[in-house]
């Protein structure tokens, strides 16, 4: 009877959890970042790999560390999600001194720190996280993230970061994109419009270089030339077709 118990309580674990990846067996004991300084990996990541996380579905995550004053790490995770960005605060913290690249976390009171390892960075463009939590070694359920200090990274650094993962017996084939297009943060901007004619505007540049508005002039020139099919749309953004 008993035996079924525990059957059933890990039948609805592996089921709670099926969305993440999970894996047979105990977790694996990957190497961490030697040296690791705190201070440099500080601030803002963005997503660019992971493993798929139900609670961290969405586009455009990023991450900001920031050190308290208490000495404690806010963790600061934002992502849009269904046209709204979500912004929720962490705490992190270093559990044990003489393994500083093996950090916490937590995003409330009521939940236990997870595993949030630095498995390796260069701290100006790339970070390799790992965080596992397994039950009664008879199973692990574990997330990997690539993140970088800008919204992209080349595609042979994805390779190579991946191989790092495999090497530790990290099974990353699972591992997904975040797509980073459409920050709320860095909209591109819409072309200005622009209702006139061609003999329009040369009669408006007359006009205002007459009254002496050379400023005038030169934003309606950038709006006119946005319209025009050049080739080049002086960093307006321009529909597809109109390309
Ligand atoms: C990250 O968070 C810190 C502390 O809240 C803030 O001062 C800083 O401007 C943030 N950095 C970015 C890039 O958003």
């Amino acid at each position: 009877m008993k035996l079924v118990i525990v059957w059933i309580f890990l039948l609805t674990l592996v089921i709670s959890v099926s969305s993440q990846v999970f894996h047979w067996g105990p977790c694996p004991t990957p190497m961490v970042q030697p040296n690791f300084d705190l201070n440099r990996f500080l601030g803002k990541w963005y997503e660019i790999e992971k493993l798929p996380a139900a609670y961290e579905k969405g586009t455009c995550i990023e991450t900001n560390l920031s050190l308290r004053p208490d000495k404690t790490i806010s963790v600061v995770h934002i992502r849009t999600r269904k046209g709204k960005v979500r912004i929720a605060e962490g705490t992190a913290t270093v559990q044990n001194q003489r393994e500083p690249a093996k950090l916490g976390i937590s995003f409330s009171y009521f939940t236990p720190y997870s595993p949030y390892w630095i498995l390796s960075t260069d701290y100006d463009s790339v970070v390799l996280l790992y965080s596992c939590t397994e039950f009664l070694r008879i199973f692990h359920v574990d997330y990997a993230w690539i993140l970088s200090r800008s919204r992209s990274l080349p595609p042979e650094t994805i390779y190579h970061a991946k191989e790092v993962f495999s090497k530790d017996n990290i099974d990353v084939s699972r591992m997904v994109p975040t797509d980073q297009h459409g920050s709320p943060y860095d909209e591109p901007l819409a072309r200005p419009y622009w209702p006139y004619s061609t003999s329009d505007f040369w009669n408006y540049i007359e006009y205002f270089r007459s009254i002496g508005a050379h400023n005038h002039i030169n934003d309606m020139a950038r709006t006119f030339f946005s319209h025009q099919n050049l080739g080049d749309t002086l960093g307006y953004e321009v529909a597809e077709q109109q390309e």
